[in-house]
C-alpha cells in the first residue's frame, strides 16, 4: 500500500529532534497534517512554525513527558479521540550511556518506560482504533541492533527487539484489517541521542553512520513499498528473508508434549 493514500494527520513522538523531526519535516512536506509530540515545547513549536510556513500544514504541538503514565495518557487520548489522525510515528527513545555492566539501572528503567512502555501503549492504541476504524498505518522505530544483541548494551538492545516483535506480532493482527504496520531499523543515524546519552559519536567509524534525512528517506521509502520490516543500509532483501525464512524453521518444533531425546527426559508414569 503506498503511504501516498494516507493524507490524514500523522502523529509523531520524539519529534523535537533527530529522526522524529525530519519525519515531521517529510511527512508536512507530503502534506499531513501534524501533532508533534516532545517535551521540549520550545522546540516543537519552532518546528512547527517553520513547516507551517514552508508547506502550508496544520500544525499541533502536544507537549508530553513520555516517561510519565499521565503524560503517555494524553496522547493515548489523542489517538484515540482525534478521528483525523491515521498516522502514528512512534519514535520518541533515548540510547545507552555505555555498556550494561557500567550502565545506571535507574537510568534503563527510564529506557524501557520510554523505549519500550509508552510505545507499547501508543502502538496498541493506534492498533485498537485504526483496526475499528478500517484505516491507518503504524511507523515503529526500532534499530538493527534488535538483530545483533551481542554487540549493544543489552536493555537498550531489548527494548528495540521489543519494538520489532510487537510489530510483527501487531501486524499478523490487523494487516486485514485496512492497517498498515513497519518497523524501521536503523543503523548508526547522525542525530543527538549519543550526545544527550553523553556518549561521543566521533567514537564510531563514519562509514557505518547515515545521514538522518537519508534514513528517513529510505524510511518512506520502504513505506511506499509496503515493507513490514524496513531495514535502511541493507543492500540485499533477500538477506532479511533468509533470516525470517530460518526462523520459520523452527516454527513447527517449538511447542511439543515432551522434551527433545536429547535431554534424556523420560515420559512421566501416568498414575
Ligand atoms: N540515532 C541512531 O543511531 C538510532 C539508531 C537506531 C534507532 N534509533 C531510534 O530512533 C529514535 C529517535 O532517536 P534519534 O536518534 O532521533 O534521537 P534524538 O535526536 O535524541 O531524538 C530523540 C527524541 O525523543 C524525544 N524524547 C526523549 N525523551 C523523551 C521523553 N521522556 N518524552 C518524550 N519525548 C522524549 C526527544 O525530545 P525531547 O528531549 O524534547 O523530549 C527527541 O525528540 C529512538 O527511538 C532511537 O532509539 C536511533
Amino acid at each position: 500500500m503506498n503511504a501516498a493514500v494516507y493524507k490524514g494527520t500523522a502523529l509523531v513522538t520524539g519529534a523535537s529532534s533527530g529522526i522524529g523531526a525530519t519525519y515531521a519535516d517529510r511527512l508536512a512536506q507530503r502534506g499531513h497534517n501534524l501533532v508533534l509530540v516532545a517535551r521540549d515545547e520550545k522546540r516543537l513549536r519552532e518546528l512547527a512554525a517553520r513547516l507551517g510556513t514552508q508547506y502550508g500544514v496544520k500544525i499541533d504541538v502536544l507537549r508530553a513527558d513520555l516517561t510519565s503514565k499521565e503524560d503517555v495518557r494524553t496522547v493515548e487520548k489523542r489517538l484515540r479521540e482525534d478521528e483525523a489522525i491515521e498516522l502514528l510515528v512512534n519514535n520518541a527513545g533515548i540510547g545507552p550511556k555505555g555498556p550494561l555492566l557500567n550502565d545506571d539501572p535507574d537510568y534503563l528503567d527510564t529506557m524501557i518506560d520510554l523505549n519500550v512502555v509508552a510505545v507499547n501503549r501508543l502502538a496498541v492504541a493506534a492498533a485498537q482504533v485504526f483496526a475499528e476504524r478500517g484505516r491507518g498505518a503504524i511507523i515503529n522505530i526500532a534499530s538493527v541492533v534488535a538483530l545483533v544483541p551481542e554487540r549493544f548494551n543489552g536493555t537498550y538492545n531489548a527494548s528495540k527487539a521489543f519494538v520489532l516483535n510487537l510489530t510483527q506480532a501487531i501486524n499478523a493482527e490487523v494487516a486485514d484489517k485496512g492497517v498498515k504496520v513497519q518497523a524501521v531499523l536503523p543503523g548508526l543515524t547522525r542525530t543527538e541521542i549519543f550526545e544527550r546519552a553523553g556518549v561521543s559519536s566521533s567514537r564510531f567509524d563514519p562509514s557505518m553512520v547515515m545521514d538522518v534525512t537519508d534514513m528517513v528517506d529510505a524510511a518512506l521509502a520502504g513505506f511506499d513499498q509496503g515493507e513490514l520490516i524496513t531495514i535502511p543500509s541493507l543492500p540485499d532483501p533477500r538477506d532479511w528473508q533468509a533470516f525470517f525464512e530460518a526462523r520459520m524453521v523452527l516454527a513447527p518444533n517449538l511447542s511439543h508434549d515432551r522434551p527433545a531425546e536429547r535431554y534424556g527426559v523420560r515420559r512421566a508414569e501416568a498414575v
